[in-house]
């Protein structure tokens, strides 16, 4: 299949969204920008397009979507029995890079939630995702526009590479701003559960959600076996082809760690730089969490272009923002974690 480009940059931005609504109202699948990362869109109602997502990303059928909205009208067409714990999460967190877990309601596609009775919404803040809910009128299921495995795109370029030929459309928008995807919260069992940190922190989830507990899903390896909260975790994600380590050390110990590698990269921050005598890529400071969270997957999809026998990835810390980078960089590294 031929995938339509749709420019919303340089083309006329009205006549494209207005054409990614169309071809999703009629049951195609399109990329989107959205503030995370580029998300692969279908109609959350149809359970044919949501086949069809499923199929182009090669992605497990038990792990379920996310599905995006425009407005708190929408969420409670989508889902049911909303506890005010969700009405103040979305006070403070929507629009952005938050999502919840919450019942569902029959109008939602079954393979959505793949066989769950429970649904995964968010309100994005990215203004062309949410304009074309808007012109469609429709809640549109979106996982990461990437094969599935692969590091997440964070850019239209990314989703190219990946689904070309494979999607009837993609939206050619702006970089991902925040650069991983959303904090998913379950609000279903008797307390609030961080299945995925992102860029909403537990600090900030806290001072809504006071006796939220963390999965213990987030930093440890899952067992083959283990049924866990959130399916997607169980899945190997992220992972480059090159054999990658995930190095927790301070500046001086990471730096001479590296220095003793043949044919390695060093994954650093700005500020390990001046120090490393081997292949290096900086993936922002250790000072901003943030600038680790923009660049990081895009740092894992150049890893492969170069190489090497090994990658040596600096870890962030655990705390704000550090949090969803450590997740999706342990996860990138099969959990092989040196400690310096
Ligand atoms: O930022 C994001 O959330 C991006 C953009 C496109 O919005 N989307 C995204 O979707 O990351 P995906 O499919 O790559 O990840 C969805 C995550 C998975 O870990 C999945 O297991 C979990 O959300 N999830 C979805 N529905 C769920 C449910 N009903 N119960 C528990 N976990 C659920
Ligand atoms: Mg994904």
């Amino acid at each position: 299949m031929k995938t339509i480009r749709l420019d919303i940059l340089s083309g006329d931005y009205k006549q494209n969204i207005e054409k990614a609504a169309d071809i999703l109202r009629s049951g195609g699948i399109v990329g989107v920008p959205t503030e995370t990362v580029y998300g692969l869109a279908a109609s959350a109602l149809d359970d044919n397009a949501i086949k069809n997502v499923f199929s182009a990303k090669g992605r497990p059928q038990d792990n379920p979507l996310i599905v995006h909205i425009d407005s708190i009208e929408m969420l409670e067409k989508v889902a049911s029995d909303i506890p005010k714990s969700a009405y103040l999460c979305a006070e403070r967190f929507w629009p952005g890079p938050f999502t919840m877990v919450l019942k569902k309601t029959s109008l939602i596609a079954t393979s959505v939630s793949g066989g769950l009775d429970s649904v995964a919404v968010r309100m994005p803040s990215e203004k062309s995702i949410r304009d074309i809910i808007s012109v469609g009128n429709l809640p549109l299921a979106a996982p990461s526009a990437n094969i599935s495995g692969a590091p997440s795109p964070t850019s239209y370029t990314h989703v190219l590479n990946d689904l070309d030929g494979k999607i009837d459309a993609c939206v050619l928008g702006n970089d991902c701003t925040v650069g991983v995807e959303s904090t998913v919260v379950s609000l279903l069992g008797e307390h609030p559960r961080l299945l995925r940190p992102g860029a909403v922190t537990l600090e900030e989830l806290k001072e809504v959600l006071p006796d939220i507990v963390v999965d213990d899903a987030i930093l440890s390896e899952p067992k083959s076996d283990e049924k866990v909260a959130s399916p997607g975790m169980k899945y190997k994600h992220y992972a480059p082809k090159t054999e990658s380590y995930l190095v927790e050390g301070d500046t001086n110990s990471y730096c001479q760690f590296v220095n003793t590698k043949l044919n390695c990269l060093a994954l650093c921050f700005s500020e390990d730089e001046q120090y490393i005598t081997v292949n290096k890529m900086v993936y922002g400071t250790r000072l901003n969490e943030q600038t680790l969270a923009k660049n990081v997957f895009s740092a894992l999809r150049d890893i492969d272009k170069l190489g090497v026998d090994a990658v040596y990835i600096h870890a962030p810390s655990k705390s704000g923002v550090g949090l969803a980078v450590y997740n999706r960089l342990i996860r990138a590294s099969a959990f092989r974690v040196i400690k310096l």
